[in-house]
């Protein structure tokens, strides 16, 4: 094999160097020079920054984007809707609803409008209140699957389902923090926060769950986020505290659920 050295000469020898100034790169703010190489043999010449660094800083800019990515796909399985979700609503979508009163046409028509009208840009949220087993979560959960097929993407968690989750992240020996949850849960495109107020009974609004219910809330305007409870006003409004609560009224359709529950109704059957 022939010697690197002489490799080296051979190929070295084909090229000239001049150097054409020295200059800050405006990519990655090293002090570069810049070199033109001029070609004679058949390896194309140019000109050349030498110790640029902003392939460098790309390629890595990369992998952290595609860790983040990868990353936030793990939590958003650590939420899947299917294991989250109640059996009973397994089969919950707009067609599998019936609509046989005033009330529930009315229903359905606000939800699946909403899913039909649902873009980024124009964020809008929706808040289902009634009494037990009129659909609610049923409608809620219709939605977040239309979404999701349309390439949305999208949470339904029950509010002490999230905070039991937001809990376990205290163990150490969790895989995601508190902070990689929430982060989740604060930029998915859609999210249900289901049976608002069913969670901290006898606590103050100050406490832990009411703070970390705030907290996605907060970080959630601008985007489009569901709630479902069968407290009235006035209750949820104690529970959450007056201004959790009119956070949570900014920008929300209240949509009102009536009828007998449909839970019993198919008991009777
Ligand atoms: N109009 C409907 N058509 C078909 N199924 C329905 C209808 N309304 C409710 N259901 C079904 O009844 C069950 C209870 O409904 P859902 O869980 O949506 O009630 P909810 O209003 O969320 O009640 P809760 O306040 O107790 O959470 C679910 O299995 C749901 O699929
Ligand atoms: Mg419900
Ligand atoms: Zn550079």
């Amino acid at each position: 094999m022939e010697p690197i050295g002489n490799v080296m000469s051979r190929v070295v020898g084909q090229f000239e160097t001049r150097l054409l100034g020295k200059e800050v790169c405006e990519g990655c703010g090293e002090a570069v020079q810049v070199v033109q190489v001029i070609s004679r043999g058949s390896l194309p010449g140019g000109t050349f920054k030498f110790g640029c660094r902003c392939k460098e800083i790309q390629i890595v800019r990369e992998i952290m984007a595609e860790n983040e990515r990868r990353k936030f796909e793990r939590i958003v399985r650590v939420f899947d809707n299917e294991s989250l979700m109640p059996k009973s609503l397994r089969n919950a979508t707009f067609d599998t609803f019936q609509a046989s009163t005033l009330e529930q046409r009315a229903v359905l028509q606000v939800a699946r409008e909403y899913a039909g009208r649902f873009n980024r840009d124009e964020p809008e949220n929706l808040l289902f209140t009634g009494p037990y087993g009129t659909g609610k979560s049923h409608l809620a959960v219709s939605i977040v699957r239309v979404l999701m097929e349309r390439g949305f993407t999208g949470i339904f968690i029950t509010v002490p389902e999230m905070l039991t989750k937001l809990k376990s992240t205290y163990d150490k020996k969790s895989e995601f923090s508190e902070g990689d949850m929430l982060q989740a849960l604060k930029s998915v495109d859609v999210l249900v926060l289901d049976d608002i107020g069913a969670e901290y009974s006898g606590q103050s609004a100050e406490s832990w769950a009411v703070s970390k219910i705030f907290e996605v809330m907060n970080a959630r305007q601008g985007m489009h986020t569901i709630y479902t409870t069968n407290l009235h006003s006035e209750q949820l409004q104690e529970k959450l505290g007056a201004r959790n609560f009119s956070r949570m009224c900014e920008n929300t359709r209240i949509v009102r659920f009536e009828g007998a529950d449909y839970r019993l109704r198919k008991m009777k059957k």
